[in-house]
């Protein structure tokens, strides 16, 4: 069973409350199979339950400013990620620019704890699935994109003054590496109707429904002329054969009505309604019903996705044991959905309301109490071990490397030697030894940064630059002015 993850330093059937960064950040590396995130959406508004529904008492935040964002955020991604940072500084207002750091940290931690054969699904809709889109190109690699799946929520309203009505939500579906990742196909059974329409036939001697294909093909015209020995009759094809005698053999042997005969006697196979596994879907999702207002699976908790939907993603990207995680768990759809369809589950919500609708919802779902596990601490990785001293040749040589010789303030090239370890966001407030807090600068951009964060740093630089440029022209100015 491929669930039993090593790695894991947070039992299954988790759910904390709390902010998802410090948990994530918590979380061993390589540690879970999927994530589906539904995050707030950047759609100005504060979302509240309906007094005396099962949800009342949850709300979350939708509107953003600068303040809501945490300075070292900042840093660290503007010292470690200049990608990201670029897309961020692309946003068009500030309170675009604050969501968007506010997602960048966390989509770093999900990269991070995303083992290499996994998937990840941010679900949006288009207040900022364009930013978001960037965003991920720059975290998980644009190579690694997979899909932009459109579902389907609303039906078009007729009442509506717009031309167009947005009636879709997006998700955006990504791999931490496209070529080792886990990946189902996506299907849709077909109704009776079709079925039948697409399967005519009926076995005489099993009433199994068919279809029946050609065995002889063109693009394999080096077995023309041959013969094939099918139960008691020999057959020659003037084109060529799909299968070889062994082929043949071997299947004719498992199923002895395989081989439907023509009027002319020529041999066709049959392929059964029974084991067709149904229509491919594709990105676009409208077979997905988005919850109506009486629908029983409605808990009440504002922006509850479809089980249905979760049901999709999961058997899509992960396979029995596995390990889901939803940092943004809400009302707990997708650890409901993992539950049904026997995956682990770790779910993370802010808010409170979020781990007592888990239990209601699994435990109802059972009818039994299961082994939750609820908390509000904060993890400790396993993974990192031991840090004795951050400031050792094997740290500096790794950043050396990352950053190309450069010091990451000025930008200049050094030799090693020349080059000091700096925590990024300084130990005196809250930073970490760790190699993903750590950067190497050049003496002069270490002592300006000092304790300060690295936004301090690069403003400090850029006037240093400009009086520098002053200087320059005044020099040069002075000069052109001599007789
Ligand atoms: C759009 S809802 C998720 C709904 C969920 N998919 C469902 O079906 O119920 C977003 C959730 O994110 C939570 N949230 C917002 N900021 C958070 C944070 N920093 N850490 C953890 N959860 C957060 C909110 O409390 C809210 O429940
Ligand atoms: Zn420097």
């Amino acid at each position: 069973m491929e669930g039993v993850c090593v790695n894991a330093n947070v039992n299954p059937k988790t759910i904390f409350t709390g902010d998802n960064l410090p948990i994530m950040r918590g979380m061993n590396s390589e540690s879970v199979d999927l994530i589906y995130l539904d995050p707030p959406f950047n759609s100005n508004a504060n979302y509240a339950a309906p007094i005396g529904s099962e949800a009342a008492g949850a709300e979350f935040k939708d509107t953003w400013t600068l303040h809501d964002v945490d300075a070292a955020w900042l840093d660290l991604i503007e010292a470690k990620h200049p990608v990201l940072n670029r897309v961020i500084h692309a946003a068009m207002t500030n309170s675009d620019k604050s969501y968007l750091i506010y997602m960048a940290v966390r989509l770093l931690e999900m990269w991070r704890v995303l083992k290499n054969t996994g998937s990840i699904y941010l679900h949006c809709d288009p207040t900022m699935s364009h930013y978001l889109k960037l965003a991920m190109d720059a975290v998980f690699e644009k190579g690694n994109f997979l899909a932009d799946i459109t579902w389907k929520r609303y039906a078009a309203h007729s009442l509506s003054k717009s031309a167009v009505d947005t009636i879709s939500d997006h998700l955006l579906y990504y791999a931490k590496d496209h070529q080792q990742v886990m990946a189902n196909k996506v299907t849709s059974p077909l109704d009776t109707a079709e079925l039948n329409r697409r399967f005519p036939h009926v076995e005489t001697e099993t009433g199994r429904r068919f279809q029946h294909v050609a065995l002889e093909q063109n693009s394999n015209r080096s077995s023309a002329g041959e013969p094939r020995k099918i139960g008691d009759k020999t057959v020659t094809s003037d084109i060529g054969w799909r299968w070889s005698q062994s082929t043949f053999d071997e299947r004719i042997d498992k199923n002895p009505y395989l081989i439907y005969w023509t009027r002319t006697g020529k041999p066709r196979y049959k392929i059964y309604a029974d084991e067709y596994a149904g229509e491919p879907v594709g990105n676009i999702w409208t077979d997905i019903p988005y919850l109506a207002s009486g629908d029983s699976e409605r808990t009440g908790y504002p922006t509850q996705k479809p089980v249905a939907l979760l049901d999709r993603i999961i058997e899509a990207s992960s396979n029995e044991g596995g390990i889901v995680l939803d940092p943004f768990c809400g009302c707990a759809t997708t650890l409901v959905a993992a539950d049904r369809l026997q995956r682990e589950w770790i779910g993370i919500d802010i808010s409170a309301k979020a781990a007592d609708l888990v239990v209601e919802r699994i435990s109802d779902d059972q009818g039994m109490f299961e082994n939750i596990i609820a908390r509000d601490d904060i993890p400790k990785r396993t993974d990192i071990g031991h840090i004795p001293r951050y400031n050792v040749a094997k740290n500096k040589n790794l950043l050396y490397g990352e950053q190309g010789g450069n010091c990451n303030g000025c930008g200049s090239h050094f030799e090693k030697q020349h080059l000091e370890i700096d925590h990024i966001i300084a130990k005196s407030v809250g930073g970490t030894d760790h190699i993903e807090n750590l950067q190497l600068l050049c003496g002069n951009c270490n002592r300006i940064k000092g304790d300060r964060g690295q936004e301090y740093l690069v403003s400090k630089l850029l006037v240093y630059s400009k009086l520098y440029q002053y200087h320059h022209y005044l020099k040069h100015t002075l000069h052109q002015d001599k007789p």
